[in-house]
């Protein structure tokens, strides 16, 4: 294909105006922000980032799974300009527009499973989970909460206590909310219950009863079990079929309430709108966000009627729901579903055949999973011992971007596939030859 102008490298990145904008963030922002690489955009266009030197990259990553529709979608840009010139700002927790009653309404009947919900908005993944911890011990009354290992559920005080990604993201912020217990994920590559098994057993899920029920805690103090149905953060990890099931069976055995937080799984990623559909489990509370304004800064926490028993005035937010944010989703969700969660589930195939191929030829490979437009591709030392090969990854990464892709670690040693949902065939093929020439030199 030659009539596609990207990547094209004009200046090696960063060139000299995204250094004088990395130069100037140096010195002006807080410590706090990681900085993967220095890309400094100035534009994008559907799966073409821009920098400010000209550079023009294939984005791999979709500033971590949220430019859903691509840069600069027509529809959404259109939606968000429209808004803005009606109204910014009014307060949906105590005032009333369109747009945030027909997005919830809209939520509401997208969610998986039979049972009528309500949704309540909020700017951002954090604070989806933030009230979904609020509502589980309102709801219940119970305080005790139980999430995964390698899970992210983000970076608020209750959100970060649940969050068991990186110990430098708990480092000097304890005591972190107190009775939350970490338990394996069903993570087959690295499990320790059925690793010496054909196949999956659901250990980690019956360990739950046997080990975690039987000798610590007593499943009745448990408000709620939170999982993502694809670790995002912890890898890209999908966790064998009937993992999902496991867990709903065994919080309607002690009625304790299952959060699936599709933040980055969400809003056809996976080639349905989320991905616990594809098992066909329906959670009391689902949380997304990412994808869901194309970038704009809204999430959801999208709750069975029966939950949804908090009483007036017990959570709110200013900007939740912004009009503008609710009219980028309400065209995002267009768009997804009038195509592009069709196409990412096409592509996504292919997407996952390459690596698939990638791993047959790169023994540095240990590991090939996904769902629709969310691969994972984990790198090892050593087929054998499996050891993790951050640096690796690293190197992979820096390479790519000094050649014009743009791609994202995730975990210990994976990176994370996950472009535009809108991306087409022949940009899956030209960024996995472009990874695969990458992993040749990297590992070399
Ligand atoms: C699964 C999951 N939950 C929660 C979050 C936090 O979302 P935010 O960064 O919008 O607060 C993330 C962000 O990466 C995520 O991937």
């Amino acid at each position: 294909m030659t009539d596609r102008d990207y990547p094209k490298i004009v200046v090696p990145p960063p060139g000299p105006k995204a250094k004088a904008v990395v130069d100037r963030d140096a010195a002006w922002t807080s410590h706090c922000y990681i900085k993967e690489y220095p890309l400094a955009i100035a534009r994008g266009d559907g799966v073409m980032v821009e920098d400010i030197d000209g550079n023009r990259f294939l984005d791999f990553m979709a500033g971590i799974a949220v430019a859903s529709t691509g840069y600069g979608h027509p529809r959404v840009v259109t939606a968000i300009q429209d808004a803005a010139a009606n109204f910014l700002h009014i307060c949906g927790s105590d005032f009333y527009y369109e747009g945030m009653a027909a997005l919830c309404e809209r939520l509401a009947k997208v969610a998986p499973g039979p049972t009528r919900k309500r949704v309540f908005l909020t700017n951002s993944g954090t604070e989806a989970t933030e009230g979904a911890i609020k509502l589980a011990r309102y709801a219940t009354r119970r305080t005790a909460m139980i999430a995964f290992k390698g899970a992210f559920h983000g970076r608020s005080t209750g959100a970060v206590s649940l969050t068991s990604s990186k110990a430098r993201q708990h480092a000097g912020f304890g005591p972190l909310l107190p009775d939350v217990h970490h338990v394996d994920y069903a993570y087959r590559y690295r499990c320790r219950h059925c690793a010496d098994k054909p196949a999956c057993t659901n250990g980690c899920v019956t360990s739950i009863e046997n080990d975690l029920f039987a000798r610590h805690l007593d499943p009745h103090d448990v408000a709620a079990i939170f999982v993502e149905p694809i670790q995002g953060e912890g890898g890209y990890v999908v966790p064998p079929p009937g993992f999902l099931r496991e867990l709903r069976a065994l919080c309607d055995r002690y009625g304790i309430l299952l959060v699936f937080d599709e933040i980055q799984s969400g809003i056809g990623r996976t080639g349905k709108m989320f991905a616990c559909e594809h098992e066909g489990v329906e959670p009391d509370v689902l949380l997304t966000a990412k994808g869901l304004g194309s970038g704009m800064p809204i999430g959801a926490m999208i709750v069975r009627e029966t939950v949804d028993r908090w009483q007036n005035g017990a959570h709110g937010s200013t900007f939740g729901g912004n009009p503008v944010c609710c009219a980028a989703a309400l065209a995002t969700l267009d768009v997804v579903e009038q195509g592009a969660m069709a196409n990412a589930a096409v592509q996504g195939e292919r997407l996952l055949a390459g690596a698939r191929a990638l791993m047959e030829k790169h023994p540095c490979i240990g590991d090939v999973r996904g769902v629709g437009l969310m691969v994972g591709i984990e790198f090892v030392k050593d087929r054998a011992t499996r050891e993790p090969d951050g640096d690796l990854v690293h190197r992979i990464v820096e390479l790519a971007f000094s050649r014009g892709l743009l791609l994202l670690g995730a975990g210990k040693s994976a990176l994370r596939l996950a472009p535009p949902l809108v991306i087409d065939a022949v940009d899956i093929d030209r960024g996995m030859a472009m990874l695969d020439a990458c992993i040749a030199e990297a590992s070399r």
